[in-house]
Parts: C-alpha cells; structure tokens; sequence
C-alpha cells in the first residue's frame, strides 16, 4: 500500500504545508484532495516564507510530482497569482504540477455569490474566506458546475456564460449592496484561464492508481481541519468539502484500502478564524499571548486568529473520525514561559459531564472541564533532538499519547523545516 494521508485535525491553519514540505523527501507525488484557495499553507526555509494556496506543498521539491485532485476548487485567478510566486524561484511547475480533468472552477461570479450570501446572513455570517469555496461546491454538488476538462472544449465560453448569467440573477435576488465590474472581472478571469491552460490536464484518478500500481509512494495533503468539515465540523460553520480522511479517497478516486498511514497534525493549543463555538477559546491575557507568541492572523485573509486552550474531547474526535495512525504536535515552541496550561479533557454539557464530541457545542450547551499542566521555561526553538525537549512538554506529550491512543511522532519546535523533531 503506498498512500498516506495528512490532515489537519483542528479548525485549520494547524501547520500542514509546513510537514507535507518536511516529508515530502520520502514521497514520489504529493496531491492535494480537497477545498481551493481558501487554504493558505506557509513553509518556511532557507530564510524565506512561502504560502500556498491551491497548489500542493510538495512543489519546491525537485523530486516529487504534485497533483492538485478532482476534489479541489481552482479559482485561476488567485492560481495564476500562486504561479507567479513560484516563478521568482525558478520552480519548473510545467514539469511538476498536473491539475485533473474532473477538479472544478470557481467563476468570479461564486465569489459574489459568496460575498452576497454572507452579506445576508448579517451577524450569524460564516466568516467564509469569500473565495467563493460555497457557492463553487454547491454547484458542483447540483450538476451545475464547470470542470477544469470543459477547458478543453471549443464552447466553454458558452458554458461559462450561461453558468455566469445564472449567478447575476441569483446575486439579485439576494437583495444586499454587493458591488462589481463583472466585465473587469472576466478580462482578469480569461486571461488567467489561458495561462492555467499552459499546464497539463489529466485523468488523476486514473494516473494516481497506475502510480500506485507500479510502486509510488503518495501523500494526500488536506486542507482546513476536520472541525471544519462539511458533515462532521461545526456545521454550518464549516466549509464545503469533506476536511477528513475520507474525502482523500473522493478527492482523488483512491480506494480506502490503499490508504496506509494517518498523520493528524494539531496544535500544542487550538486556534479558530471566523465564526462559530470554540469551547475552549480565551478571551484574557492569555489568549492575547498566544496570539501574540504564535503570530496568529489568518495566511489568506490577515485575520487574527482566535486562540484558546487544547481540546481533547474534539481531539479525540478527529482522531477517531480521520482514523489517524500518527500525531504530529506543532508550535510548542509558542507555550514556552507560560504559568500553567490547561488542557479539556470532558464537556459538561447539559448538567453532565462527557467526553464524547456531542452535537451541540455553543457556550449555552457546553463548559470545558479543564486538568493543569506545568509549562516548559526552556526556548524549544533552537532544540533539534527529543532527547534535548524538556520534562514538562515531555509529560504534556504523555498525557496526550495515553488519552488520544496514537503516538505523536513528530514535534514542531518552530516555522522552519529544519525547526522538526523525530521521536
Ligand atoms: P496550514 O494551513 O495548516 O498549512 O497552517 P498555516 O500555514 O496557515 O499556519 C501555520 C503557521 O504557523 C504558519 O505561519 C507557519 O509558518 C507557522 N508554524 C508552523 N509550525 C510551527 C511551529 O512549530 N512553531 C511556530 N512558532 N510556528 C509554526
Ligand atoms: P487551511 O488549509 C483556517 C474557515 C473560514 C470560515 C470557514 C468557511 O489554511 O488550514 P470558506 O472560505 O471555506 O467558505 O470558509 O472556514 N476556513 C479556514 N480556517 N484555515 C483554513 O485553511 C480555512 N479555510 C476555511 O475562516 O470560518
Ligand atoms: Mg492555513
């Protein structure tokens, strides 16, 4: 068996493109299954920051090939923009990123339709990252949608057309003040079609199966976090894809039983941006400090980020919902100096106490049951061996391993590649 799965277990932004760039070294392709450039995936090396939005994080490797699967949402528009990013660093992206036929496009029209629907919704807003991620999905899940193999049809202009004119009306019908120069948008929007259409279209589903027939290893790279998952995330605050271990297998047209490894990377805290119940979010000094510390602010929109305390009851959830076989703890380093941690380890929900992730998790339903922790001094940032983390983080480490029942294999001491524990 040769796919392996990384996925975010918490809201997002848990510190994924920064291990998929870190394993890459032992993967022939590493192909992204889901969600568009509502992602913002940041690697660090070298001195320089890269993020990337759509595009796997497996690019600035010579080696690996990267595949952005049918599951996933292509703005052209914001790709293009991501291309021209890796221009300045001579990465050869004609040889190295093929794109399936069967991934769909996100019109400037879905992103009105985004903006339009969120202006509705006033203050119970998602918080969407107005990419046009909804509105994309739900034209995809409505047989509406247009696919990047349309692109090689002589009438897609008709198509697009057609689709385009629906959303005008839709967006009218939404009654809110949205603003657009639909025809300024379009010239931006055809233009970068023509570069997208510089690269290789496939049938992914069909070269990922012979590349696991002939021996290839293959990561699938997720995007978001399971909380923000479509069916099991904290609907409707959640984005419009499956975020967990099973939509790598729709997201790519491979069968469950060729998926091997799990890796789930979270958080040694919990952050959320936008909208929606975060049980264990802090609104003090605290909370501020982790911010502060752990340069909080969303890689796509420079929202700040809310932070909080770990949550091992939707830990837990994730791991068991993802089938997660490996955790990776990232941004321990943030923790350092703090007086104490808390960790949640049960909800009291309705006057009893569970440990289970229940239906309802708005404040009015659900209170955290914390347990103390002592918290490292030491800067972790410069450590390079598990031998060298310190007691605390190490007890930190245990406790979580013994509730969560996997083992936690790597630990991020810091934004850098080289800043990554084995144990
Ligand atoms: P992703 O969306 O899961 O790929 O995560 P993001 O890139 O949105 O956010 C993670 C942020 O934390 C980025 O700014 C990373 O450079 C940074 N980061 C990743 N791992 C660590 C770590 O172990 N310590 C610190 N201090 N920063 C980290
Ligand atoms: P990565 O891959 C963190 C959040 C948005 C909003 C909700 C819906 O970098 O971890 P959408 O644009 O999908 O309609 O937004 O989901 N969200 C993310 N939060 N990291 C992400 O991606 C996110 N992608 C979407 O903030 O609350
Ligand atoms: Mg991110």
């Amino acid at each position: 068996m040769a796919v392996d799965l990384l996925l975010g277990l918490q809201w997002g932004d848990e510190g994924k493109g920064k291990i998929v760039d870190v394993l890459t070294r032992d993967y022939d392709i590493i192909a992204r299954f889901q969600g568009g450039p509502n992602a913002g995936h940041t690697l660090e090396f070298d001195g320089i920051k890269h993020v990337l939005r759509t595009i796997p994080s497996g690019i600035f490797h010579k080696k690996a090939m990267n595949v952005i699967g049918n599951g996933v949402v292509i703005d052209p528009v914001v790709f293009v923009k991501e291309l021209e990013g890796l221009d300045q660093f001579n990465i050869d992206y004609k040889a190295k990123l093929i794109i399936s036929r069967k991934a769909h496009l996100i019109l400037p029209t879905h992103r009105l339709l985004d903006a339009a629907s969120e202006a509705s919704k006033g203050k119970a807003k998602i918080g969407s990252t107005l990419k046009g991620i909804g509105p994309t999905y739900m034209d995809k899940t409505g047989r509406n949608g247009m696919r990047i193999g349309d692109l090689e049809l002589e009438s897609w202009k008709e198509k697009y057309r057609h689709l385009a004119d629906k959303h005008e009306t839709m967006i009218s019908f939404y009654n809110v003040d949205v603003q657009y120069d639909l025809d300024e948008m379009e010239v931006e929007f055809f233009e970068a079609v023509e570069r997208l259409k510089e690269l290789t279209f496939i049938d992914s589903e069909e070269y990922l199966n012979q590349a696991i027939k002939a021996g290839k290893t293959i990561l699938a790279e997720g995007a978001q976090g399971s909380l923000l998952d479509i069916d099991f995330g904290t609907y409707p605050f959640v984005t419009s894809s499956n975020t967990t271990a099973a939509g790598a297998c729709t997201g790519l047209g491979i069968a469950p039983n060729k998926v091997k490894e799990v890796y789930g990377i979270f958080k040694a805290y919990t952050t959320r941006v936008g909208s929606g119940p975060f049980p264990t979010e802090l609104f003090d000094e605290v909370g501020a400090e982790m911010a502060k510390v752990g340069h909080e602010f969303g890689a796509v929109t420079g929202r700040p980020r809310r932070c909080g305390w770990l949550d091992l009851v939707a830990l837990k959830y994730a791991c068991q919902v993802n089938g997660v076989t490996q955790l990776n703890m990232m941004k321990g380093d943030v923790l350092s100096g703090f007086d104490s941690l808390q960790v949640c380890t049960a909800y009291e929900y309705k006057g009893e106490t569970i440990t289970h992730f229940p239906y309802n998790i708005e404040p009015e339903n659900v209170t955290p049951i914390y347990t103390e922790f002592a918290c490292w001094k030491e800067d972790l940032t410069k450590m390079t061996s598990a031998e060298q983390l310190p007691k605390e983080l190490n007890e930190y480490i245990d406790f979580l391993e013994k509730e969560l029942e996997v083992p936690i294999k790597i630990v991020s001491v810091g934004p850098d590649r080289t800043q990554t524990i084995s144990r």
